[in-house]
């Protein structure tokens, strides 16, 4: 099984080398580098045959020598004559905005699931020539294949990851165009699957633009505090470039008393540490950042990054050495006031905003990589942050190509945040049913996140069920418990399984002395409908829901956090109940609007009192 794992391995990365003209180039702290940004309108074709990539044959047309200039659509060609045919015009097609997904913005896209393929020229002043350029993209769901003046720099699979293709090699000062082929499409081997609850929104839904390095750039770095030494500070970086072998580079944090220099070994790379005397610890008390530089030749990036330890001991989890509780929420890239993804900082301090007046100190961003600003902004706040893959559900775990593209996603999700001291748990999945093939997958996605941090705490929704022969004892018989760091489950008691008053009888056997954490709880109501508390979908029934959920969570010893699910409602194409759903999952403590349902508060006071507990331990 291995050997063919492993041929089957070499087998993809030959193809993807092949089919895709560059690599992928992650680069760390993207929006401190120079840029143009390439947001704003934008022309876009909808193309639900894929005319413009497949022949009539079916054949991929950017992987002809000459692909056809009449219908080949990322060649971005326009008729020379009258008598010259070509089936498409970008300049006589409609607009839309970048970032932003298709189905909020167009009516005629609501439901769409397929290609669309978008078009953006822009002229790029080269005047410093040594300089080189990557087009980033911040995220296209769910695949994108991308092209620069009709030349194919790559396909990139995952709707919610970043990624950058170099273009130096391509950029003219004037007439430059970007052509990116945006598929939605769910599928049984993606990642996610097909059946998911949340809105498929496709599109470019993250910002767009080039970024401008030197010659030789500092592609990555990693600054954080040693495992549980706030004396410490734990370094490694790499350049990427010719000149990038024995070169120095200074680290300095001003605030901090610190500038140190370090040299890159032959392959560009350093690794150290440097001592940190009475850092100002980050906390989300107090969410103290400071200004991080690093230099290269005359070359600086800038960074603002906490300092923080972290840990568990027995069935606490340790920020500071100090114990916490996660009052947390859940919460999904959406803004329901505008519609349609979030991506914007105006947007994540909305719903972090909401989370702070709930009482929270802590997020689960559910159920993929959030955009950046999610992260950044919750650091300024003092929130804490589950940062998760979309392996969810039932996932083809027997794939390797499935594994290779989660894992994937998980490496990218991980490069990116890496410095953030808001990201305490990385989780690997939500409510994966357990199978062989499911925990050997997940398993192996722990390693990979233990072999690259090795601070954070992992996480993954386990699976919880009723003990046989039980009128309710719930039990985690899930293989997972033994590798996490975090016992986190989902639970319904109240929703999908009985009601509220089921909850008083609920008996939770955990035989682990680790920390457990609910990663979901809740129920369902229509903000403004009203009525007694044994009515489903009322405020009253969700209220209730809530009393009664905490009640029953308060007995188990080893809880120390819970992300209800969920913040506020959003839109799922499963919910097709008329005058209630329609079209929305409606487990929101608020309104898409943000209107505040009688859950809200309660959930608010359990946070007040949780908030005293743990001042005085
Ligand atoms: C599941 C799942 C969520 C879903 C929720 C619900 O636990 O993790 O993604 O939206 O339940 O049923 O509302």
């Amino acid at each position: 099984m291995r050997t063919i794992k492993l041929l089957l391995i070499l087998a993809i990365f030959v193809f993807s080398f092949n089919s895709s003209m560059s690599q992928e180039v992650n680069i760390i702290s993207i929006n401190s580098r120079t840029s143009l940004s390439l947001n704003g309108s934008w022309k876009y074709v909808v193309d639900p045959y894929e005319t413009g990539y497949y022949d009539y044959r079916r054949e991929a047309r950017d992987q002809r020598a000459n692909p056809s200039k009449s219908e080949a659509l990322f060649l971005g060609y326009k008729a020379q004559s009258p008598s010259e045919r070509v089936e498409y015009d970008f300049d006589k097609s409609e607009n839309i905005m970048v970032p932003g997904d298709w189905n909020s913005q167009i009516e005629k896209l609501f439901y769409y699931e397929g290609s669309v393929w978008y078009y953006k020229k822009f002229d790029y002043d080269l005047s410093t020539e040594a300089n080189r350029q990557f087009l980033h993209i911040g995220a296209a769901n769910y695949e994108a294949d991308v092209y620069v003046n009709g030349t194919k720099l790559g396909k990139h699979i995952g709707g919610f990851t970043a990624f950058n293709y170099e273009i130096s090699h391509l950029l003219k000062p004037t007439g430059n165009f970007v052509i990116v082929k945006v598929d939605n499409t769910r599928g049984l081997e993606k990642v996610p699957t097909i059946n998911t609850d949340w809105w498929n929104y496709g599109g470019l839904t993250r910002d767009v633009k080039i970024v401008d390095v030197p010659a030789t750039f500092v592609q990555d770095y990693y600054i954080q505090l040693a495992k549980n030494d706030p004396k410490t500070i734990d370094v490694s970086l790499e350049l990427n470039g010719a000149n990038k072998a024995n070169q120095s580079i200074i680290i300095e944090i001003p605030k901090a008393g610190i500038k140190v220099r370090f040299i890159t070994d032959e392959n560009g790379k350093l690794i150290g540490q440097i001592p940190a005397r009475n850092l100002q610890l980050w906390s989300p008390e107090n969410p103290h950042l400071y200004e991080v530089k690093i230099t290269h030749q005359k070359h600086e990036v800038l960074d603002r990054i906490g300092f923080r330890t972290l840990d568990t001991q027995g069935s606490d989890i340790l920020v500071n050495g100090k114990s916490v509780f996660l009052r947390g929420i859940s919460i999904h890239e959406e803004n329901g006031i505008k519609g349609g993804r979030a991506h914007s900082l105006e947007d994540a301090k909305l719903l972090l905003g909401w989370a702070k007046e709930l009482g929270c100190n802590f997020v689960r961003l559910a159920h993929y990589p959030h955009n950046e600003n999610m992260i950044r902004v919750a650091e300024e706040m003092g929130l804490m942050v589950w940062s998760e893959v979309p392996v969810y559900w039932t996932i083809q775990w027997e794939n390797e190509e499935t594994y290779q593209n989660a894992e994937k996603q998980l490496i990218d999700m991980i490069f990116r945040d890496k410095n953030r001291a808001s990201v305490i748990i990385w989780s690997m999945a939500n409510e994966t049913p357990v199978s062989t093939e499911r925990t050997e997958f997940l398993s192996n996605m722990i390693n990979t996140t233990r072999s690259i941090d090795s601070i954070r705490l992992i996480s993954a929704a386990l699976e919880r069920h009723t003990q046989e022969g039980t009128k309710n004892t719930q039990i985690i018989a899930d293989p997972l418990q033994e590798l996490v760091d975090v016992i986190s489950f989902n639970e319904y008691i109240g929703w999908y399984a009985g009601l509220p008053e089921s909850c008083n009888d609920a008996v939770f056997d955990i035989q682990f002395n680790k920390p457990v954490f609910i990663s979901e709880f809740g129920g369902g109501a229509l903000y403004g409908y009203h009525g007694d508390k044994g009515t489903l979908w009322t405020e009253e029934f969700q209220e209730e829901l809530y009393i009664q959920s905490t009640l029953m969570l308060e007995k188990i010893p080893q809880l120390r956090g819970m992300t209800p699910w969920i913040l506020s409602d959003f839109r799922s194409p499963r919910r097709l109940l008329p005058e209630i759903q329609d079209g929305w999952n409606r487990k929101g403590v608020l309104s898409e609007k943000g209107d505040k349902k009688k859950a809200f508060y309660i959930l608010q006071q359990y946070y007040d009192s949780k908030k005293l507990e743990y001042l005085n331990k």
